[in-house]
């Protein structure tokens, strides 16, 4: 049912843990299944994300699709990182099963909840960064996959 892929970032995460002193965190939940996702920022004076952690108490496909997002944003603007969007990262992933897809939003909302804590303490606005949800569950309901 999942990928190699996904079995592989699921098994072997990376970027797992978490930053002192992080330029911004984020951390979102979906009440549905009681699974939190914790995202750390470490970004630079270029607004370069430098290095990037997380920690989840979540399903594996929460697991697999936080650690291939952070790879993906590792290294890009913040504005960059934005484009990294739920489907980028299961496309990445080469797909999930449907019932999982809700699973890799909570990747998506933590980096954007982290960006907007980096953005609010540093002054700055983030082109398309909306003001993040702290659970995620009402995203069920949409149709986009
Ligand atoms: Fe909750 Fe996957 S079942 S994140």
């Amino acid at each position: 049912m999942y990928t190699e892929k996904v079995m592989d970032h699921f098994q072997n995460p990376r970027n797992v843990g978490e930053i002192e002193n992080a330029s911004g965190t984020g951390t979102v939940g979906n009440a549905k299944c009681g699974d939190i996702m914790r995202i750390y920022l470490d970004i630079d004076e270029n607004q370069v994300i430098r290095d990037v952690k997380f920690k989840t108490f979540g399903c594996g496909a929460a697991v697999a699709t936080s650690s291939m997002a952070t790879e993906m944003v590792k290294g890009k603007t913040v504005q960059e990182a934005m484009e990294v969007t739920n489907k980028a990262v299961m496309e990445a992933l080469d797909g999930l099963p449907p019932v999982k897809v809700h699973c890799s939003l909570l990747a998506e909302e933590a980096i954007h909840a982290a960006l907007w804590d980096y953005a609010e303490k540093n002054g700055i606005v983030i082109e398309g960064l909306e003001k993040p949800k702290s659970d995620i569950s009402e995203h069920d309901e949409d149709e986009e996959y």
